[in-house]
């Protein structure tokens, strides 16, 4: 089998993985042959040109050092002030400083440099994610002609939001650089294609621009998973079991609504907040007997919109309190730390209610993780927002528009009464979905897709063109 590299811009660091894409990456490469590449975390004035490999927890991982000014550029810059809220179709919080994507040519070429000594004429190539979509022009303009497969992990955005990303035609013809480009929805294919039929429109400085090619580019779903086995054990463990205990004490008979999200304005805090509020308004015999734990990690938070946010969701559960806590009760715990996976696969078995409401999101592996973690007996019930991926896959939660809090508020309620049977019953069929797209699952399928194995075991035949032409 011929080996695999992976590039994103996070590598995995040492104890326990804490993203989604972290935990499902590890895994699959523990089981091949190759190595990891990213950014090393560090801001230097002078980067080696040189990658630095070493073994963590028995994976090869190489990384690179960055400028402080290229990495401002790039990350704070145009990958997460431009990409992902135009991705997560928030062009009001998008800062449009176009300047920005210089520093991300750079960076994407200096990973390319950084790269090409240590690859093989055999090896897959597989890049994730948003900070890396010009990665394969700048691989190819190296003379790399290795399959190489790109995968998004958030949302594609509809075309006008596109359009509002300043380089989105070069963007674009990026990502017709890739051989496979993966998808978490059939909503993204649909976004994606409705752009590679349309194409650009005319801009200021001229004419319509150059069409792209993707006439050598499959775009599919390849909906990502958990690992439904390992979590549902997870939850049973003496770590687990231990907060659980911690948890059931706290709370007495109330029955447990939780939420665990960055603390990112996609993830619809706010808005789930309000939802929740408007709970404890209607339905006064439930005071006293339910209690929302958010548990919300920092993120990002040089960047402005992000300490709004923060400071928004501060403001709405000071105003929660003040209205409903009395002196021996508190509606909600709101927790701004990162919890290890055992902790969470306790909070999970324990929650009555598994609220996953984000605005918009690529997959969400909360839910998947929630819906693994459940006691079959006793199940909780999810309560998912439409506009997240996972929505494709779990049809049996409790499915939600959250921008409507009154709709929100209602499932809540729905959640909070369901009989036991009916609540096994939507379990059974929603563990079946996180089995069916299990994250080893996801990673075979997409893998057997960029580099299928031809007849006789041989590799399938690499790229046979080799891109010389300048990015227009
Ligand atoms: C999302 C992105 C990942 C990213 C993660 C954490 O899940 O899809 O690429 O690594 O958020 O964000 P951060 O900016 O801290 O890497």
């Amino acid at each position: 089998m011929s080996r695999l590299i992976v590039v994103s811009n996070r590598t995995p660091g040492k104890g326990p993985a804490a993203g989604g894409l972290a935990v499902a990456l590890r895994k699959t490469l523990a089981e091949r042959d190759g190595f990891w590449f990213g950014w090393s975390g560090r801001l230097v004035d002078r980067p080696d040109s040189e990658a630095v490999f070493e073994d963590i927890e028995g994976i090869k991982v190489g990384k690179i050092d960055l400028t402080r000014d290229d990495h401002h550029a790039y990350y704070a810059g145009f990958s997460n002030s431009i990409l992902w809220p135009s991705f997560h179709l928030r062009l009001d919080l998008a800062t449009i400083e176009g300047h920005w994507y210089e520093g991300y040519r750079r960076v994407n070429a200096q990973f390319a440099q950084a790269l090409l000594p240590h690859i093989a004429p055999d090896d897959v190539i597989w890049v994730h994610d948003y900070h890396m979509i010009p990665l394969a022009s700048e691989l190819r303009h190296l003379g790399i002609n290795n399959r190489i497969g790109f995968y998004l992990h958030i949302p594609f955005p509809t075309v006008d939001a596109l359009y509002a990303i300043p380089h989105h035609n070069e963007l674009m013809r990026d990502l017709s650089r890739y051989d496979l480009i993966g998808m978490q929805a059939n909503r993204d294919v649909s976004a994606f294609t409705e752009f590679a039929d349309h194409q650009s429109p005319s801009t200021l400085s001229g004419s319509p621009l150059k069409s792209v090619d993707f006439s050598r580019t499959e775009v599919a779903a390849f909906p990502i998973g958990s690992d439904p086995e390992a979590f549902a054990r997870l939850a049973v463990s003496p770590a687990a079991t231990k907060m659980v205990r911690r948890m059931e004490r706290a709370l007495g008979d109330q029955a447990l609504v939780l939420g665990v999200d960055r603390l990112d304005y996609s993830k619809g805090l706010p808005q789930r907040v309000e939802a929740y509020e408007k709970l404890l308004a209607n339905n006064a015999s439930l005071r006293r007997q339910v209690h929302l734990l958010q548990v919300a990690p920092p993120s990002r938070d040089t960047i402005k919109e992000y300490q709004e946010t923060s400071d928004t969701l501060d403001a709405m559960v000071g105003r929660l309190m003040g209205r409903f806590a009395e002196p021996d009760w508190q509606p909600v715990t709101y927790v701004k730390r990162a919890y290890g996976q055992p902790s969470l696969a306790g909070l999970y078995r324990l929650a009555r209610v598994g609220l996953v409401t984000p605005l918009r999101d690529g997959m969400n592996l909360v839910a998947h993780e929630y819906v693994a973690s459940q006691d079959p007996h006793d199940p909780g019930v999810l309560v998912l927002s439409r506009f997240a991926g996972a929505a494709e896959i779990f049809e049996d939660a409790l499915l939600v528009n959250p921008f409507d809090t009154d709709e929100t508020a209602e499932a809540l309620r729905l959640a909070l009464n369901m009989p036991i049977e009916e609540r096994r019953h939507r379990w059974e069929r929603l563990m079946a979905g996180a089995h069916d797209h299990s994250v080893d699952r996801w990673a075979e399928s997409y893998l057997s897709r960029l580099a299928p194995t031809g007849q006789n075991g041989q590799p399938a035949p690499v790229r046979d063109v080799l891109y010389l032409d300048s990015v227009a």
